[in-house]
């Protein structure tokens, strides 16, 4: 579709070694749409993480990738050189990384991080330092030009998600992959960040993945989700839809153990048991040990990603049974 800056078909990556095969992407297919923030969500070690590494190729040797398409702005990037992708990388799709200290290096000032991303660009020094400074004050970091020649120690938690960001938006991509950026920060500081980022969005026109397993965070920031499961997408749709009328046990569960904002005292249910070890996956439903409308056929097969409502899929067998339940809000 031509509204969609990124289209994701029928991706797979695994990680290989001689003991054990990690299935961390099985299978996934999504879009973006031009100036939207898509969530990708999901509790930890389903995959969120593999999904943005392999959209940028930034892998580790023993990833194998084992099919798909990923097209971006209607050019496919699988298959590119090293040298091709370079100009994709930073340029056109950038990401914030999860672990922000191996991703930002403790040993050079915040400044000479940020001109690293210059490299290949035609600059002069007074230009490389006046964006540089533009950047910390766009991502709302006080005392730009001093805090340009600290060291990342010299930041706290909340202000180094703000030099992650001000690093993946110093080339001006159009889209940014912004993993987990919320996670690990108090209350007040996430908020601040999602305000950040929402603001960003808006000003510059940027199509955002946000990744985060926290739905209050997608809630905030996101115009439409894929909730993963296993290195599957096993709902995905508009995030009001999915809210409002889940239609996967699995977002369902999700969706009933969020804290409440009314103060309400009903009893937060949480989903029991553990996800399948992706070295081991079950030949049915990976949800199915820990679902409670499970039946033979779960077990047995794969249930197929099936079209639910306008632009809303489950991957599961009995949809229909969650018909008439009730999400956090009612449309
Ligand atoms: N380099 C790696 N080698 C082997 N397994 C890995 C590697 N990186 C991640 N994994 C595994 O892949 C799965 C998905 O991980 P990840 O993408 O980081 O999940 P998430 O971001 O959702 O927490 C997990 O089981 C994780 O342990
Ligand atoms: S396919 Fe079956 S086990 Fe899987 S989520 Fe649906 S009902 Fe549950
Ligand atoms: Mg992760």
């Amino acid at each position: 579709m031509e509204n969609n800056i990124l289209e994701v078909k029928n991706l797979k990556m695994h990680y290989v070694s001689k003991y054990e095969t990690v299935k961390a992407i099985n299978d996934i297919s999504f879009s973006v749409k031009k100036g939207e923030t898509f969530g990708l969500v999901g509790e930890s070690g389903c995959g969120k993480s593999s999904v943005c590494k392999t959209l940028l190729q930034l892998l580790p040797p023993n990833a194998k990738f084992m099919g798909g398409s990923i097209k971006y702005k209607g050019k496919e990037l699988i298959g590119l050189s090293n040298k091709e992708l370079q100009k994709i990388r930073g340029r056109e799709i950038s990401m914030s990384f999860q672990e922000l200290m191996t991703a930002l290096n403790p040993v050079t000032k915040v400044k000479e991080q940020i001109y690293e991303q210059f490299i290949g660009l035609k600059m002069t020094k007074q230009e490389k330092y006046a964006k540089a400074v533009n950047l910390l004050k766009l991502v709302g970091i006080p005392s730009p030009e001093q805090r340009l020649e600290e060291y990342v120690h010299q930041f706290s938690g909340g202000m180094r998600q703000r030099i992650m960001i001000a690093i993946a938006l110093a080339a001006q991509p159009s889209m940014l992959l912004a993993d987990e950026p919320t996670t690990a920060l108090d209350v007040t500081i996430q908020d601040q960040i999602i305000k950040l980022i929402n603001s960003l969005k808006e000003t510059l026109g940027m199509s955002i993945i946000l990744v985060t397993h926290d739905l209050g965070v997608v809630s905030q920031m996101c115009d439409s989700i894929a909730v993963m499961y296993a290195g599957s997408i096993v709902e995905t749709g508009d995030t009001l839809t999915i809210f409002s009328k889940p239609r996967h046990p699995y977002t369902e569960g999700l969706i009933r153990s969020m804290p409440k904002d009314d103060g309400s005292k009903d009893r937060l249910e949480s989903i029991e048991g553990a996800p399948p070890n992706l070295n081991n996956l079950p030949k049915g439903c990976s949800f199915a040990e820990r679902c409670k409308y499970a039946t033979e056929i779960c077990i047995n097969q794969m249930p197929p990603l099936k079209e639910v409502g306008e632009n809303h899929y489950s991957k599961c067998f009995h949809t229909d049974l969650l018909i008439n339940s009730k999400g956090l809000i009612e449309l």
